[in-house]
């Protein structure tokens, strides 16, 4: 199957079936400790803050999804226009199929209404192998990106009858382009989760941020299997997202995507060590139910209560308060 209709069908399952995971992504585990004294006004909280040398009004990425078939060009123009209109990162999914059939550029060009928001280019590290340098800078270029995501899915790729299976030599080419790139690299997970030694590696290879993208939410190996299913058993694979964002804090700057449904979620995972929050599939549901707008503004109040209710007025405050487990 060609890499266009691949991500028609990924984009469709994730929305017609249950794909995400059984398991969680354990923020259930804790909670922030309230301050009955926060000495703040709701109204001065501001949880802006820099991505990519940009400023965003809240610490939100919405990672990426789609791009390279014809009905995706909507699909991203729509995602990125509410990322600027709030003041949210934005990010591409991989470009892959454009390398493949450069027309296909132009599902993922979003700066015409997306002008000032921090916006990320992506595609897989397996790919950075087989393709020259220059036609990775390239997908930076053409869409004016101020970043490259590449993705990591050793999951996903094992378990799809048509995957990529050798991903020996993946971090010799990440730090190969690293070395190279023009704009900083964000080494992203898809689902399954990072622990701290492959953090470490990154960093030293490189990049700049890591996105953990942990388990407890799409499952990847759950939309392979509504595709064809070939080896069973992997459906909850991985590192829940509060697990990885303990094991990487300190190492890299961290994106905490992977079951982020809520701005609680997104905000625990800021106290927790994640300079980000960050999703997927909340976005692109609530883009296919009409309530985009709506949803976004949820997260952002939601996220501007918590910092509230624990007595922080920014992003700083933010990242130091306290949170309990049970
Ligand atoms: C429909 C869909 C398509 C995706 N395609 C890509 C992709 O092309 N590149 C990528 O890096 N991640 C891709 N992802 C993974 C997400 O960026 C994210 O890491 C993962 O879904 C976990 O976040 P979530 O639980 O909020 O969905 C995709 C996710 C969804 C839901």
């Amino acid at each position: 199957m060609g890499t266009e209709s691949r991500k028609k069908d990924h984009v469709e399952l994730v929305l017609r079936k249950d794909a995400q995971y059984a398991k969680t992504t354990r923020f259930e585990r804790m909670d922030f400790m309230h301050n009955a004294l926060p000495e703040i006004d709701l109204k001065d909280v501001d949880l802006s803050t820099t991505f990519l040398g940009k400023k965003i009004s809240y610490p939100i990425l919405i990672t990426g999804m789609t791009g390279g078939y014809p009905a995706a060009k909507n699909i991203n123009k729509e995602l990125a226009k509410a990322a600027e209109k709030h003041g949210l990162a934005f990010g591409v999914g991989s470009q892959r199929a454009m390398i493949e059939k450069p027309k296909l550029k132009e599902t993922y060009e979003v700066r015409s209404v997306a002008p000032n928001i921090p916006l990320l280019a992506n595609i897989g590290a397996f790919q950075l192998k087989k393709y020259p340098f220059e036609q990775i800078e390239s997908l930076v270029s053409s869409i004016e990106a101020d970043g490259l995501a590449i993705h990591l899915n050793a999951l996903q790729e094992v378990v799809q009858p048509e995957g990529d299976t050798d991903f020996s030599g993946v971090l010799d080419a990440i730090r190969k382009t690293c070395d190279r790139l023009s704009v900083p690299v964000v080494v992203k997970e898809t689902g399954a989760g990072m622990n701290q030694s492959v953090a470490v590696k990154l960093k030293e290879a490189g990049a700049s941020y890591i996105d953990v993208a942990g388990a407890g939410g799409t499952s990847w190996s759950k939309v392979e299997y509504f595709r064809s299913g070939p080896v069973p058993g992997f459906e909850n694979w991985g590192i829940p997202t509060a697990d990885c964002i303990v094991m990487c804090r300190n190492v890299l700057p961290i994106i905490a995507s992977g079951g982020i449904r809520n701005g609680i979620d997104g905000v625990k995972a800021i106290a927790l060590g994640a300079d980000l929050c960050g999703a997927a599939y909340p976005f692109i549901k609530a883009w296919k139910d009409d309530a985009l707008d709506e949803f976004i503004g949820v997260f952002k109040n939601q996220m501007k209560i918590c910092a509230y209710l624990t007595g922080s007025k920014n992003h700083e405050q933010l990242k130091k308060a306290k949170l309990f487990f049970h």
